[in-house]
This record gives structure tokens, C-alpha cells and sequence, in this order.
């Protein structure tokens, strides 16, 4: 091996040589030369051995070496005079870099004087030097060696960079085995997973099926039914159409009955008034008062109404033969109220008796019954509340609208008043605004009345078969407003006090009257009628009541007179040759009611309470009994 300096220098030496002899030739040939020709003179001297050097130097340059250089000088200039070493040498770093294919070398070798050796790159041919060139020339065995060369060291590359992929393959395997046995444990828990929530949804899936096969066949049940329960309605439909129309005129026919039989029960009803009138009989009806308030909770007494409203029937239990017993007993009536008539149902049963009196006759309307079942409400009721309001302000407004009316006929009415009560069988005015007797004890005003000249008396008129109380106020009012302030006033007045059958118990019978005297000057015509509504106090079972003292008193006094009074009743009754009105003030007082030509009507009163039935059986008993009673014919004044 000579060194490489020496062998540079004597390179360099030729090619000077060379460049200049090729300079003449070309100058006479016109030869081409491209413009990097002094390269390739520089190129040209480079002998074999350096060409080695330069292609170790061009393979580790790798992609820029002077080969491409002189390759692209190639591509520019049809012929140039490159060595063919040189040539071979850019082919076979071209082979080396990227484009080894596409450039093929064809050394020729030497050839004729002008042509020398030629090489082909990509289809152009390149004419050698000259073969007398003073350059060595390459010979096809050198050019073999150093493709052959170009391509072991071409390989050798190749190989180191399989071998650093090699191994970066290798690190890169060997990190994933390392995450191999994890990633198997997280692929089999996934798989498990999967399988775990496979089955989850298998059976899921299954539930679902199931239960839409069983909606479907509720479905196809349900429209069947649907259909079937459409055909039905519409079926029903049109009955319901049928039996509308039928309801209809039904309705009508109802409608025309019922309007025929308002009018044939008003003709009963003025017939049964006539009968009675002419009959002479006391008209007896019967009030069921309702549960207040304050006795909810407490047993109730059976009663029960008949639809006809004549009867009511009682039903008790009694122990007999060891045996318990229902016990009904059924009581007649001109009319019953059950609990739910309220104070314009009774009056409008009332009302004729009311314009009688307006006619001329004397009417008696008294209310009877035990303590506590409804007398005084339904005698006074409310007076200032239109729909609570009693018979009493009920026949004053009626007989002032009556009068109104008649007033156009031609008459004159005149209204007086008197309203007393029988206390401790003493009258006591209630009209009169001295009340110094009232504050006294029963028997003070007792021992006081009757000391007094003052004390009320009851005188009986013939002529007009009227009882007129002497000494007490008569009062003639021509104002309706002015007798509900009077009412109000005595209704005040009366004895009252609280027992443990009634908070506002009457310890009096108070009796309101109203004597109506019409004059018509017109038809030459008078009238003289009056109109007794009484309260009587209630009869009382002492030691239910838990009255003492004064209170006792006044209820024996009061189960005295309503036992006179029954008493009374029953001689008219059996027609008994002495009926004995002096044994008692309100007997008296009811004289010419009971026993002469008064239209009487009584009102027994009854409690709903299971505690009163026996009280309640009394009353009921008495008011059949009274309506038996054949007090005379009445007449008119
Ligand atoms: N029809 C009714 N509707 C509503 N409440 C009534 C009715 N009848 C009576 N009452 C009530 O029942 C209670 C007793 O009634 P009331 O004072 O009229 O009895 P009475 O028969 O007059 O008793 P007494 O003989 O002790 O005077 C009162 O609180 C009254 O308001
Ligand atoms: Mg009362």
C-alpha cells in the first residue's frame, strides 16, 4: 500500500498532465465541456487505490458524496470525460444511497481511439478518456472489486442497521413479554367479566321475553275485551237512548200525577179540615225535634215516620221471660214532622188554622210535651232570624199581610195583644213593664199577686164565646215591626231557668193572644176571631231534672196543670156531664177552646233521646188520645 499523500501528489502531477493535452484536444475537437470540467479533472486523478478511500469516505457521508455530484453533472452534460473508475465509483455510491437501481454502469472497456472505454448512466453514454491518457486506466476487474466492494460494505451497512432494529426489536419484545402475564390476568378478569355479565344479560334478556309474551297475550285478551265491551256499549247505547225517552215522558206522566196530587192532597186536606171543623175533633200533630249539638254521642230512642207522615211508630227493648224484647208501639196523627221539618213546614200545616182566625174564629194552638223536647223553639223559635223564626212570628206576619189584603175588600181589622204566663198558677202579664213582682221568689209573687189588686183575672164573654184576661195588658197594634219588639220583649219576660233537661228550661206556660175585630162598613159585615198560641211549660220528672227549692216548686206546679189539663181532655173525651176547667188557671184559661166552638190544634213535642222514651210514649199516648176528643163544632163570630 503507498501512502496517501504520495500518491495524491503524483495523481495530482497526471492530471495536471492530462487537463492540459485534453484542453488542446477538446479546443480542437469542440468537445463539450460542462462547467464543472475542472472536477472532473480533479476526479480523474484520483487513482484506484484512493478510489477506495473516497468511497469509504462517500459511504459515511451516505447521502451527500461526490459521486452524487458527479452523477448530477452526468444528468446535466451528455458526455463528460469521467473516469470510469470515478463513474463506477459515483454508480456504486449511488447503489449505496438511494438510487443505486435506476444508475447502471456499463464499463465497455477500451475501445477505439476516439471512443476509449464508454460508461452508460441512465441511458446516456459516456465516452472514457482516452486510452492514451497517461491516467490508468480502470480496468473491468477493478471496477469489478469495487462494486463488489461498494456492495460488501453496502451490506455491512445494511447488516449493522438489521442488527441495531435487531435489537431494539428485541428490547421492544422484551418489554412487552414483561407486560405479557399482566395483560393475560387483566384479559382473563375481562373475559370473566364479559362472561359474568354474558350471563347477566342471558338472563335479563330471558326475564324480558317473558314478560312480553305475557304483555302480548294480556294485550290480545285486552283488545278482544275491548272489542266485546265496545259492541256492548254500543248496544247499551242505544238502550240507554230507548230508556231515556221513556224516562222522559215517565218523568212528564210523573210530573202531571204529581201536580194532580198536590192539588187532590190540598182538597184532602181543606176536606179533613172541614171534616174535623165540622166534626168538632182537636187536630193533634206530632214534632220529632232534631239532635242539638251538644247531645252528640247520646243514645238515640227509635222512632220512625211513616212515609204518609200519620203515624209514628216506637220501638223499646224490655227484658221479658229472660228474654229480650222489642216492644213497637204506633201512634196516629193528623201529621208527624220528622227531625228534618224545619219551621216553615210546621206553619204551612198551620196556616189555615191561622186565616180562620182572621174569619171569625177562635183558634188554639198549644204546644205540649216534656221538658226540653222542642215547645218553646217551636212556639217562638228565633224571632229575629227569618228561617228560625216560630209560629207565633209566623201567624203575626201572615194576619198583618192579611189584613193588608183585606184591607182592599173593605175591612178594617184592629190587632190587639195580650201575652201572659201561668206561673205557679198565677197569671203575670207579660206586656206591662213593671216587673216588681217578677224578681221575687215563686212564693212571694204568688202570696203578692193574689194580695195585689192588680191580679189578673179571666173573664168569659158569652156573646162571642172569647176569654178575655182582665187586668192585663191589651195592647193594639197596627205594626208588624211594633209586635215583634213587644213579642221580644215579653218573650224575655218569661220565667226561665236551666235544669239538667234543658239550659233554658220555661218554668211557665206563657200564652200569647190575639184578638183580630174587622169591620167592612162596605158589605155591612164585622168579625170578631182570636188566635191563643200557648207554650206550655213541660212536664217534668222531678228527680231526673234535679230541680230543688224553687225550681221543684214550679214543676209540680207545672205537672199539675198539665195534668188538669189531661184531665180535662179525657171528660170531654168521654163526655162526662162536669168537665172541670176551674181546677186549674190554664184549664180555665182553655175553656172556651176545649169545650166550646174553637178550632184547637195540638202540637205534641217529642225528644229523639233514647232516655226520654218513656216520657216520650206519655206524650204520645195523650196526643192519640186528645185527637179523639170531640170538642164541638166550630163557629164562627
Ligand atoms: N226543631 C228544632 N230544631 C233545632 N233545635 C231545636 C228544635 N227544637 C228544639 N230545639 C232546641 O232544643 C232545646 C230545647 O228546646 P225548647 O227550649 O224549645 O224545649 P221546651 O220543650 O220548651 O222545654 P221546656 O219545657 O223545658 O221549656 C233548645 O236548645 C232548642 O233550641
Ligand atoms: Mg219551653
Amino acid at each position: 500500500m503507498f501512502s496517501k499523500e504520495g500518491k495524491t501528489n503524483s495523481n495530482r502531477k497526471r492530471i495536471n498532465e492530462e487537463t492540459s493535452i485534453s484542453k488542446n484536444k477538446k479546443l480542437k475537437k469542440k468537445t463539450a465541456i460542462g462547467p464543472n470540467s475542472e472536477n472532473g479533472l480533479v476526479t480523474s486523478n484520483i487513482s484506484a487505490g484512493t478510489s477506495d478511500a473516497i468511497i469509504k469516505e462517500a459511504s459515511k457521508k451516505k447521502k451527500k458524496t461526490p459521486f452524487n455530484d458527479v452523477a448530477n453533472d452526468v444528468k446535466r452534460s451528455t458526455a463528460f470525460p469521467i473516469p470510469t473508475g470515478l463513474m463506477s465509483g459515483k454508480a456504486s455510491g449511488k447503489a449505496s444511497g438511494t438510487a443505486s437501481e435506476k444508475a447502471s454502469v456499463k464499463a465497455s472497456g477500451a475501445s477505439g481511439k476516439a471512443s476509449g472505454k464508454t460508461v452508460s448512466y441512465k441511458n446516456t453514454t459516456i465516452k472514457s478518456y482516452c486510452p492514451s491518457s497517461p491516467l490508468r486506466p480502470i480496468t473491468k476487474s477493478m471496477a469489478e472489486r469495487i462494486r463488489l466492494r461498494t456492495k460488501v460494505l453496502e451490506y455491512k451497512e445494511q447488516l449493522a442497521e438489521v442488527r441495531r432494529e435487531t435489537v431494539e426489536i428485541k428490547e421492544y419484545n422484551r418489554a412487552i413479554e414483561s407486560r405479557l402475564p399482566k395483560l393475560h390476568d387483566e384479559l382473563i378478569q375481562i373475559e370473566r367479566d364479559y362472561e359474568e355479565q354474558a350471563a347477566k344479560y342471558d338472563e335479563e334478556f330471558k326475564k324480558l321475553n317473558e314478560q312480553c309474551d305475557v304483555i302480548n297475550e294480556d294485550n290480545n285478551i285486552s283488545s278482544e275485551n275491548i272489542v266485546n265491551i265496545r259492541k256492548d256499549l254500543e248496544l247499551k247505547k242505544d238502550k240507554i237512548i230507548e230508556q231515556k225517552l221513556s224516562y222522559e215522558s215517565l218523568l212528564k206522566q210523573i210530573q202531571e200525577n204529581y201536580a194532580r196530587l198536590k192539588i187532590e192532597e190540598d182538597t184532602r186536606k181543606d176536606l179533613h179540615n172541614q171534616h174535623l171543623d165540622l166534626k168538632g175533633n182537636i187536630r193533634v200533630m206530632c214534632r220529632v225535634r232534631p239532635y242539638t249539638d251538644k247531645e252528640n254521642g247520646i243514645e238515640r230512642a227509635n222512632l220512625k215516620c211513616s212515609d204518609d207522615k200519620r203515624t209514628i211508630q216506637v220501638s223499646t227493648k224490655r227484658l221479658r221471660l229472660w228474654q229480650m224484647q222489642t216492644e213497637k208501639s204506633t201512634y196516629e196523627f193528623d201529621h208527624v214532622f220528622d227531625e228534618s221539618a224545619d219551621q216553615n213546614e210546621i206553619y204551612l200545616e198551620l196556616c189555615s188554622l191561622v186565616q180562620s182566625a182572621i174569619d171569625g174564629y177562635n183558634v188554639c194552638i198549644f204546644a205540649y210535651g216534656q221538658t226540653g223536647s222542642g215547645k218553646t223553639y217551636t212556639m217562638e223559635g228565633e224571632v229575629n232570624n227569618p228561617e228560625k223564626k216560630g209560629i207565633i212570628p209566623r201567624s203575626i206576619d201572615e194576619i198583618f199581610d192579611k189584613i193588608k189584603e183585606t184591607s182592599k175588600l173593605g175591612w178594617d181589622f184592629k190587632v190587639y195583644v195580650q201575652y201572659v204566663e201561668i206561673y205557679n198558677e198565677t197569671i203575670q202579664d207579660l206586656l206591662t213593664d213593671e216587673d216588681k213582682n217578677r224578681k221575687k221568689s215563686c212564693k212571694d209573687r204568688k202570696k203578692s199577686c193574689k194580695e195585689s189588686k192588680d191580679l189578673c183575672k179571666i173573664v168569659y164573654h158569652e156573646d162571642t164565646r172569647m176569654t178575655i184576661i182582665e187586668n192585663a195588658e191589651r195592647r193594639n197594634i197596627s205594626k208588624k215591626k211594633d209586635m215583634e219588639i213587644l213579642i221580644c220583649k215579653a218573650s224575655n219576660r218569661r220565667s226561665k231557668s236551666s235544669t239538667n233537661s234543658n239550659s233554658v228550661s220555661s218554668r211557665s206556660h206563657g200564652v200569647f193572644i190575639l184578638h183580630l175585630e174587622g169591620e167592612n162598613p162596605i158589605e155591612n159585615m164585622s168579625s170578631r176571631g182570636s188566635l191563643n198560641l200557648i207554650d206550655l211549660a213541660g212536664s217534668e220528672n222531678i228527680d231526673k231534672s234535679g230541680s230543688v227549692g224553687d225550681q221543684m216548686t214550679e214543676a209540680q206546679s207545672i205537672n199539675k196543670s198539665l195534668f188538669y189539663l189531661r184531665n180535662v181532655i179525657q171528660q170531654i173525651k168521654n163526655k162526662s156531664n162536669h168537665v172541670n176547667y176551674r181546677d186549674s188557671v190554664l184549664t180555665s184559661l182553655l175553656k172556651y177552646s176545649l169545650g166550646g166552638t174553637a178550632k184547637v190544634c195540638m202540637l205534641v213535642n217529642v225528644s229523639p233521646l233514647a232516655e226520654s222514651i218513656n216520657e216520650t210514649k206519655k206524650s204520645l199516648s195523650f196526643g192519640q188520645d186528645a185527637r179523639k176528643t170531640h170538642v164541638g163544632t166550630a163557629i164562627k163570630n
